[in-house]
């Protein structure tokens, strides 16, 4: 089996069932990773968990140190990534608490550091990103999902906002002309740097709520929190079950 790391967003700071071997503190030449890489066992399989917004949860989405982030499991053996994230849902069949697998990405964020070789040391690169989800762990997602019984949309587009604000239903209404079904603003640069390390990333996205203006009124933290709780425990055993096919 290959080498598997959980990254956790937000709602997902620990992995239940997760039997810690090792708690490492990380440095790397773009600086320091958002927590300690916990490496353990999840159902007697080998993983390593890091926590996005550290932990406790302090670091907003464009504080993010990705770079460290996917350098440091990167220096770990890590080559496989699944990246659970909060999102809210624009399109019809992204209801709350629903998880998504998504297949393609829209980046609206601005001023993140995006590459790993843009200062001199390494010649440039363009990494093809065609498709930004690994096909193969994305698969493999959408099989263990279906084993564990939970139901699950298999492909949608996230898009990534630089946050830390919610949008406008402006904004929601032109991600949707755009083809967008879910909204976050962790996606990227994650995705792209694992790819320009040649790591295999896919994302496991729970819907938190109707995004600005797909429902009534304004965005509430304890509607998020309440459907958190459901997407997660579900995004627990999917996780056990993907983790038992491997
Ligand atoms: N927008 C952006 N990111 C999010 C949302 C949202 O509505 N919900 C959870 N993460």
């Amino acid at each position: 089996m290959t080498q598997l790391a959980i990254i956790g967003g937000t709602g997902l700071t620990q992995l239940s069932g997760l039997t810690i071997i090792k708690r490492e503190q990380l440095t790397t030449p773009y600086g320091s990773p958002s927590a300690d890489f916990i490496t353990g066992e999840l159902n007697q399989k080998p993983v390593v968990f890091l926590a996005r917004h550290g932990n406790p949860h302090t670091l907003a989405p464009h504080k993010i140190n990705y770079r460290a982030n996917i350098w440091g499991l990167k220096q770990l053996g890590v080559e496989d990534i699944i990246a659970v994230a909060a999102v809210g849902g624009i399109t019809a069949a992204m209801q709350p608490a629903h998880i998504v697998i998504p297949d393609q990405i829209i980046d609206y964020t601005y001023s993140r550091k995006q590459t790993f070789f843009d200062d001199g040391n390494y010649p440039v690169k363009h990494i093809d990103f065609t498709f930004p989800y690994s096909p193969t762990l994305r698969s493999a997602l959408i099989a263990a999902a279906s084993q564990a019984g939970i139901t699950i949309s298999g492909r949608g587009t996230y898009g990534c906002t630089q946050g830390p604000r919610l949008e406008t239903i402006a904004e929601i209404n032109r991600m949707e002309r755009d083809g967008c079904d879910l909204v976050g603003m962790t996606g990227m640069p994650e995705a792209s740097l694992a790819k320009e390390l040649d790591i295999n990333y896919a994302s496991v996205s729970v819907v938190a709520n109707w995004a600005a203006g797909k429902s009534e009124g304004e965005i509430t933290m304890p509607e998020i929190e309440q459907n958190l709780h459901i997407g997660m425990a579900n995004t627990a055993k999917l996780l056990e079950a993907f983790i038992g096919l491997a």
